[in-house]
């Protein structure tokens, strides 16, 4: 039996972390904590949450910390979190990593942190082209990757539109603020001596198989 995981995704915005995250949490058989998914469900929604992540989230600005870190706690408490877990947008401040680090404390410690390495023009290209499926959030690309039918998902038929915060405003803004808020640690996780470096060029397979013989070797078990 595969064993369970307890992982961290670090990389830029568009790197490709929530689509290595969904294939590694199939294949370690953990759930995809995806903070990024958990805002977009809360808007569509509605409520006042909802109404107040999107505000954040259409100016590509971070959503406030505390804010963050009470849900992520929150689902990192349900049992099915027990095996492990992959962690994708979370954590992305000092604050964040502290916090994770306490609501660990208790149980077993993350085990490794991947840094997903992407150059700034090609995460410009991924997001500039990316369009997703309103309804059931499947990924397609102007370029690589259309729809069948024209704004229509292959998978559910839902409307395939752009996503707010991938406008040119709000990608510049986000990438300035992974520089200032999130690179940071990519430091404070190599001096504890989980981070992992893997190369995020190619194609999603190729990604995943050199992004798990990474983590299998870091963990020993390769
Ligand atoms: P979130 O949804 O996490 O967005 P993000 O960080 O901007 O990341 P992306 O989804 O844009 O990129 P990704 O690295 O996941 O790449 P993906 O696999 O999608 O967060 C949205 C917002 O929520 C934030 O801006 C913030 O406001 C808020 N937020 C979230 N977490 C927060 C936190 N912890 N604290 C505060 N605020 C928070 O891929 C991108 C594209 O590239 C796709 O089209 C994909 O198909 C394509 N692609 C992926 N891999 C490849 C490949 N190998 N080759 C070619 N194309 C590829």
């Amino acid at each position: 039996m595969i064993p369970g995981i307890r992982l961290v995704l670090l990389g830029k915005q568009g790197a490709g972390k929530g689509t290595q995250a969904s294939y590694l949490a199939r294949h370690y058989v953990v759930p995809h904590v995806s903070t990024g998914d958990m805002f977009r469900e809360a808007v569509r929604e509605g409520a006042d949450l909802g109404r107040e992540l999107k505000s954040y989230m259409d100016a590509g600005e971070l959503v406030p910390d505390d804010l963050v870190i009470r849900l992520v706690v929150e689902r990192l408490g349900r049992p099915d979190a027990d095996r492990g877990f992959v962690l994708d947008g979370f954590p992305r401040t000092r604050p964040q990593a502290e916090a994770l680090d306490q609501a660990l404390d208790s149980r077993d410690g993350v085990e490794a942190v991947v840094n997903l390495l992407v150059p700034d023009d090609v995460v410009m290209r991924r997001l500039s082209g990316r369009r997703v499926c309103a309804d059931c959030g499947a990924n397609y690309h102007l370029e690589e990757r259309l729809p069948r039918e024209e704004g229509r998902c292959d998978q559910c038929g839902g409307r395939v539109v752009q996503r707010d915060d991938d406008t040119p405003a709000a990608i510049a803004r986000r990438l300035a603020l992974y520089a200032e808020a999130t690179a940071p640690l990519v430091d404070f996780y190599r001096e504890r001596g989980l981070l992992v470096e893997v190369d995020g060029l190619g194609t999603p397979i190729e990604v995943f198989d050199r992004l798990v013989k990474a983590v299998e070797t870091r963990l020993g078990r390769a």
